[in-house]
Parts: C-alpha cells; structure tokens; sequence
C-alpha cells in the first residue's frame, strides 16, 4: 500500500456545540465525547476519504465480522494543552507503528499516515477547545478499526471503518492500585495476539479482572503462560519493579505490549542515570524481595494510567505491602514525563508534536 498517498478530508461541522454541559471536573474516563469523529471506510481494496463528521451513533450489518470474530483493534493516545494555549501530542508516529503492527497481525489493512495523523491533526484542530489546561487535563484520543464486512463466514472482512473519536479524560485509576499475581488465567501466549492492541485481549481480561475485583484488586499482573513464574504487564499497563537501586521491567515480547509509556519511562530513566534492565522478573523474586526489604517500588505505565503506582500485591495465600515513599521514582519520572507532554519542560528526545 502506498502510505503516502495524501487523503483529502472532508469536514462537516455540527451545529451546536455540547462543550457547555460538560463537567471537566469530575469526568469519570472514557465517558464524554467530544462534538467530532473521523471515519474513514476501507473497500474494494482501497481506503476512501476520511470524513470528520458531528459524533453519532451509525448502522452496520448485524453480520459484520467484528461482531463475531472479533476483528477490531485500537491505539490510545492523548492530547495536552500548555499555558500558551497551544495544543501537543506526544510521539503520534509510535502509536500509528503499532497500529499497523495490530492491523497486519488481525489481518486487516494498514492505515496510511495521511489518514491516520493527518486525519487526527485535522480533528485536534476542529476540537481544541476540549484540551483543557492545567497538569492532568487530557483530550483521551481512541483511533480504532473494526471489520464491517457481512458474513458470518470465519475468514477476514474485505471492508473495514477506521475512526478517531475523543474524550476529555482525568485519571484512569481513582485511589489506590492494588494488584494480584495471576496464577491460574494467561492474558496471552507465544504466537497468540498479545503484542497486538487487539479489542479480543482486553475482554479476555474482564472474568478474571471481576474475579480480582470481587476481592479488592484494581489489577491483575498477569504471568508468562506457560509457567506463571514470569511478571508480564497488567493488560492496561506495562509493569515496572524496583529493586534496590534498580528498574527493572518484562521485555517486549510476543505476549507484551510495546507501551509507548513503557519505553519513554525506560529512555527518561537513563537520562537521569537510573540503571534499568529490560528482562523478566520472577515472581519468586518480587516475594523474596518483598520479604527482605530490597523491592522498593512497583508501578504501572500506560497512556491512560500514566504512571500508576502500586501499593501492595497479593501472591497465593499472602499480601505484601509495598513501602510508602516520600519520593518515589514512580513519581519523579512521571513528573518528567509529564513536563515534556505539557510543553512545560524541554523535550531534548522531540517526542512532542504541536498541533
Ligand atoms: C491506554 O492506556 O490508552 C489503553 O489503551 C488502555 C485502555 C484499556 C484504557
């Protein structure tokens, strides 16, 4: 496919805004959105014109393939606002990749960048009133493509929608996060489609996910399948443990997601000389060093999380609370990420993209 095709777009603006009956202060994630969505339809081969249109619902056959086999996938990504007004986005070029990584993995097209961050450019632009100032005030973006295709026939869909829409967002996770180690359920397996943002590995995580729930964890860390020896990710975050002085996190894998979060934590931790290493951590390991004093630290990384940090896990029979910290490594690094995502710090990596 030919990604430099240039895609006009074509824009129909609604009427009236709902911007005004919206409660930016306690948003509850992924709940409101904004006026506008971009659509743009795959067929026949060839992916048409990207449409940015008022938000509304919209008819597909009850057949289509996305209903039965599951063949949608989806990035999340956010927009800031910094104190000149002036809207950014943080490294769109990583989240388009592994897009297109996903789409070839579920056998669906590739979407071209003049669709995909054109289109989001275009839709930023149009809904910029909706960044909100200030340090935790997101535009949560969900680019995503499902298969519209009839037939209940088990083969890939020969058409395909993809969309942007937008929601202005807080915080993720409310409160504390506490997680339990995953013993018996696998979020993935080698060869399956865990490294791809497949819609599929998310509801595969709800039975488990209520049954922790049930119990009082917000998390599952979810373990390599084969042994449930080897810490992973915790399906809407990578996972980062300290021990000692030490960072250490699951390399990306068939079965790991390959956060954006993730690897721009690992490269602002360098920078401030903290050692990390990228390799599996052992449940057995965190227990130990639980137990000794040495685990000082264990945190989430995602684009809604942010940076999570996780107050204690529960292995087996056992909770282990992890130390509460005046200055957590957790929260520096999020801070400096922070301040390169608002324009508030330097952005020596230019990860940033202005709108
Ligand atoms: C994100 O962090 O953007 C994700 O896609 C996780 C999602 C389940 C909220």
């Amino acid at each position: 496919m030919d990604t430099k095709n240039t895609h006009e777009i074509d824009i129909v603006l609604a009427t009236s805004s709902k911007i005004n009956s919206v409660d930016f202060d306690n948003l509850s994630f992924g709940s409101t959105f904004t006026d506008h969505m971009l659509v743009c339809d795959f067929k026949e081969g060839k992916w048409g014109k990207p449409v940015i249109k008022p938000y509304e619902p919209f008819m597909i056959d009850p057949s289509a393939k996305v209903f039965h086999y599951g063949q949608a996938i989806f990035e999340g990504m956010k927009a800031y606002k910094d104190e000149q007004d002036q809207v950014w986005i943080f490294r769109p070029d990583q989240n388009l990749d592994r897009f297109n990584k996903s789409a070839v993995r579920m056998a669906m097209p590739e979407v071209p960048e003049s669709i995909f961050i054109d289109g989001l450019k275009t839709i930023l632009d149009i809904e910029r009133a909706w960044v909100k100032k200030g340090l935790g005030n997101t535009l949560y973006i969900r680019p995503f493509m499902i298969a519209i295709g009839s037939g209940v026939i088990a083969q890939p869909s020969t058409q395909y929608r993809f969309m942007i829409i937008l929601s202005p967002a807080k915080s993720y996770y409310s409160g504390d996060v506490k997680v339990i180690i995953a013993e018996h359920y696998s979020r993935a397996a080698n060869g399956g489609i865990g490294a791809a943002k497949a819609a599929g590995n998310y509801s595969a995580q709800f039975y488990p996910q209520k049954l922790a729930q049930e119990k009082g964890f917000q998390q599952i860390i979810w373990t390599d399948d084969a042994t449930h020896t080897k810490l992973e990710e915790a399906g809407t975050m990578n996972v980062f443990f300290k021990i000692n002085d030490t960072l250490y996190t699951a390399p990306t894998s068939e079965r790991i997601l390959d956060g954006v979060t993730r690897k721009s934590l690992i490269d602002l931790a360098k920078r401030e000389g903290i050692k990390v290493e990228e390799r599996s951590v052992l449940v057995d390991e965190i227990v130990t060093a639980a137990k000794d004093g040495s685990l000082k630290e264990i945190f989430g990384a995602g684009t809604a999380a942010v940076v999570s940090p996780i107050v204690g896990f529960q292995y087996k029979e056992d909770y282990y609370e992890l130390p509460k910290l005046q200055n957590s490594i957790a929260m520096d690094l999020k801070d400096k990420l922070t301040k390169i995502q608002y324009n508030l710090a330097e952005d020596t990596f230019g990860w940033t993209v202005k709108i």
